[in-house]
């Protein structure tokens, strides 16, 4: 029994092979490094001790698919492997339309024809689109997104609905992430992006470092309580041990189930900024900045379903949160190539 991990070499992706090994579940690992480098698998394969098959491959790769199922009993799938940049994407709807939605149309007809029948695929937050008050509840309606980015999430959801009721022994557990952070506890795998960040940790953490001279808060007039933007920090290792437990909520359930993976707390941009100051000595220089178009003032997740269904909530702290950046930042300035 084999859990495919699709985009495993990625940000999260990488955390989450090591916490499925230190669960004791095999993995085979998928990607193509589209935004990911082979260090970060061989850095997986150091932390964890454990080595495991994996196959340079696009998800559009509907023979190169064949040939992982093939080779392996595939159990369930966790679908990490897509596109994310959101700016990027109205730039390039086509490029996130074939990636992510599909790539994912590929792999379920794979999964389909070796009879797999369980798939975590990675939503966003995104779905909720800025309609819905916090806290965000799996409820609320969904579908009001804004961008081709948040449209595959979307979209993608609702065709993993459809399988689900196609095949009624089939299982989709529908993770809607809020805002990741923060790196393994050894600094040795973290979020490595290319180009200028939009994100906020990574931007902060090259402005910390000295790569950017000073971060831009977007806005300082929201309805929030100093004025910045409020969202849902969660610590990727946290996330990851939640696809875990999505995992084990796959095997045993059927059906399509979304749930909210975030803290349940909201923490500002300057809450975020003077938490890092402190935990880590290091000064980051901002200045308050327009707002950024298409941003709302407030998002944050009801956690209870994720409580109640998986048995699972998010344990590390935004102090963890910002030191384990830290220490990844540090100590590969240059990311996977320091
Ligand atoms: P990432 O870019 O670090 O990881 C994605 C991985 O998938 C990369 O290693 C990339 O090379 C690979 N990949 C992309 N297209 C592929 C393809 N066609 N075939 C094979 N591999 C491919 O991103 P991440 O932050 O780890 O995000 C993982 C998933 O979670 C994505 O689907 C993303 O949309 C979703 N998500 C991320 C966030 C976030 O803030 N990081 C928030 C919500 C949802
Ligand atoms: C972004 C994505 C969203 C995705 C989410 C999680 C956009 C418009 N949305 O949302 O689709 O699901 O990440 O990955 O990109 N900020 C600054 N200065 C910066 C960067 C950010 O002040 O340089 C502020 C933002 O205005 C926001 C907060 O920091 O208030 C968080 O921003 P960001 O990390 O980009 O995440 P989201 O806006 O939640």
């Amino acid at each position: 029994m084999a859990i495919l991990i699709t985009g495993g070499c990625g940000y999260i992706g990488s955390h989450t092979c090591i916490e499925m090994l230190a669960a004791g579940y095999d993995i085979v690992v998928i990607d193509n490094f589209y935004n990911s480098k082979p260090e970060a698998l061989n850095r997986v394969k150091e932390l964890s001790g454990k080595d495991f098959p994996f196959y340079e491959c696009d998800i559009r790769d509907e023979e190169g698919l064949r040939k992982v199922f093939s080779e392996n009993k595939i159990d369930a799938v966790i679908h990490f492997a897509g596109l994310k940049a959101v700016g990027e994407s109205v730039e390039k709807p086509l490029e996130y339309y074939d990636n992510n939605v599909y790539g994912t149309l590929v792999m379920y007809r794979v999964m389909k024809e070796f009879g797999c029948k369980r798939i975590v695929f990675s939503s966003s937050a995104t779905v909720y689109g800025g309609v819905n008050p916090s806290p965000l509840k799996e409820d609320m309606p969904t579908g009001a997104v804004t961008n081709p980015y948040g449209r595959t999430k979307y979209v993608l959801e609702e065709i993993l609905k459809d399988f689900c009721v196609s095949d009624p022994a089939f299982s989709a557990v529908l993770l809607r992430y809020f805002n990741p952070v923060g790196a393994h506890e050894s600094g040795r795998i973290g979020e490595d992006p290319n180009g200028i960040p939009n994100n906020l940790m990574p931007f902060l953490l090259q402005v910390a470092i000295g790569k950017r001279e000073k971060l831009s808060v977007f806005g300082n007039d929201y309805d929030t309580h100093d004025g910045t933007g409020v969202r849902d920090y969660i610590h990727v290792v946290d996330l990851a041990r939640g696809h875990v437990k999505a995992v084990e909520y796959a095997m045993k359930n059927v059906g399509a189930q979304p749930i909210n993976l975030g803290t349940g707390v909201g923490y500002s941009v300057l809450d975020i900024v003077k938490a890092f100051e402190k935990v880590n000595g290091v000064p980051v220089p901002y200045v308050i900045a327009p707002r950024r178009a298409g941003d709302i003032a407030t998002c944050f997740s009801d956690p209870a379903k994720a409580a109640e269904l998986l048995g699972w909530k998010a344990e590390l702290t935004l102090e963890d949160m910002c030191r384990d950046s830290w220490r990844w930042q540090s100590g590969n300035p240059q990311g996977y190539d320091s």
